[in-house]
């Protein structure tokens, strides 16, 4: 299994492409489903959990081919995508494939909306909580779908003659059913509003692409979306947006070992409460012709607390890696996570490194020290590991992080991006 050593202590200096977003371009996948045309995807990031979904969506018919040869872009890569599904060939989503990912749990809404019916595993539970799937269920009820639950998967019919629009309010935020809803409700007949909708930048990215599919979605970015449902989606050719958690994660590296790096191809408005608290922990950021800079030239790195909360909030995908730059700052900051119960996994881990943190609930309290010290470490999901990678940058000596196909899941070139920038981080394969 491979691992990333690194040896720390260098600053950053020079400039990282940012990737394609994994969390756009997951749903902007499973979009396909909805049509016989073909819907072509510019900017998907090579990552272990879109190859994944590659898989997931060739059993249910749809025909993948990538462009193959990758496209130099400025420093950067990208790939385009072509996905056609002419027939669904099944609409079953097995435990096997489902139980690996959560997001594949999401392709029970183009299914349900073009072929009435769909059955598909229960995700299960992960590692960072227990992440349920009521809101699916009712949201997809509330267009008059049955849902049953029989044998660990959700069996969900649609009426005869197909979805019917309906007014639906989510009682709590959740991204991937928001998601769904947009892709059941594009075919449904009539119109759909949905309350209390997710407004991440992803959400607002798949409805772009189903508009250019020619769905009548608007309000995406607003708690409020309507669906005026049609009959049928064709084709459309649309770039995924960038990474908004590689963004952040990298200017919180920046910001953690010192140094002047422009984050290319990316915008600061996907994630301005994020590049506000490094702001306040001692980074400058100006947005540039290209990107974001990030710059840290010596001054301490000062506390700043922070709570996790949906879009516009701080997003918790970041919260790992702000808890590993707060443990080099020059006080007490404290961070709390209200979306996840359990993804605090980091914690005790950055604790191997010398950091000094304590948990009470959903708040940790980090008690900044003035260094950090290199260890083997390991994490459970994808952005407690990126975590201890920002910390280990800033670490005297080696840290070695194992479990590196977390990383694989959602840091494209991850050890590339760091090294052109100066920094000491290699694969080591066994
Ligand atoms: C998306 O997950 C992201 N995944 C997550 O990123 C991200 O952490 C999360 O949104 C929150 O921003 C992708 O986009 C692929 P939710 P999702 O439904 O959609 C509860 C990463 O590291 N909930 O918004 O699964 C749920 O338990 C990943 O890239 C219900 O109670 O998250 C959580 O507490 C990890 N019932 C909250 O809502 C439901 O039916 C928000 O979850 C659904 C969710």
């Amino acid at each position: 299994m491979d691992r990333i050593r690194i040896v720390g202590g260098n600053e950053l200096k020079g400039v990282i492409p940012i990737s394609g977003a994994k969390n756009a371009a997951l749903p902007l996948m499973i979009a396909s489903l909805l049509t016989s045309d073909t819907l072509t995807l510019e900017n998907v990031p090579h990552l272990a959990d879109v190859e994944q979904l590659i898989r997931i969506l060739g059993n249910h018919g749809v025909d993948i081919s990538v462009n193959g040869r990758r496209e130099k872009q400025g420093e950067g890569y990208s790939r385009t995508i072509h996905f056609t599904c002419r027939t669904i060939v099944d609409t079953t989503a097995p435990y096997e494939l489902v139980s690996k990912m959560r997001a594949s749990f999401w392709v029970i809404g183009p299914l349900l909306a073009r072929e009435g019916r769909a059955r598909v595993s229960l995700p299960g539970g992960c590692a960072i909580g227990t992440r349920p799937v009521d809101l699916f269920i009712e949201g997809l009820q509330a267009l008059g779908a049955t849902m049953e639950i029989d044998g660990g998967y959700i069996n969900a019919t649609a009426p005869k003659g197909g979805l019917i629009g309906a007014r639906y309010t989510f009682p709590k935020v959740s991204v991937g059913a928001t998601h769904v809803m947009l892709m059941a409700a594009a075919l449904a007949r009539g119109t759909t509003v949905i309350g209390n909708a997710a407004r991440e930048p992803e959400v607002v990215d798949l409805a772009e692409c189903l508009n250019a599919m020619g769905a009548r979605i608007q309000g995406a970015g607003t708690s409020t979306i309507t669906i005026e449902g049609v009959s049928a989606l064709s084709g459309a050719r649309h770039r995924v947006l960038p990474d908004r958690i590689e963004t952040g994660t990298y200017a919180m590296a920046v910001a953690m070992t010192g140094g002047d790096v422009t984050l290319e191809g990316t915008r600061a408005d996907l994630l301005e409460t994020a590049l506000e608290a490094i702001r306040r922990a001692g980074a400058e950021i100006t947005s540039t012709s290209t990107g974001i800079r990030v710059v840290r030239s010596g001054g301490l790195i000062k506390p700043v607390d922070v709570v996790t909360d949906p879009f516009p909030g701080f997003p918790t995908d970041l919260q790992a890696q702000f808890m590993a730059l707060m443990t080099r700052s020059s006080g007490v900051s404290h961070i709390t996570e209200t979306i996840f119960e359990n993804r605090f996994m980091h914690v005790q881990e950055l604790a191997r490194l010398g950091a000094k943190i304590s948990l009470s609930g959903q708040t940790a309290k980090i008690e900044g020290v003035q260094r950090l010290r290199g260890a083997p470490v390991m994490a459970t999901d994808l952005r407690a590991s990126v975590s201890l990678v920002i910390a280990g940058l800033a670490a005297e000596g080696e840290t070695m992080v194992n479990r590196v196909y977390h990383l694989d899941r959602g840091f494209e070139r991850l050890e590339e991006k760091l090294t052109r920038c100066g920094a000491t981080v290699e694969r080591v394969s066994d």
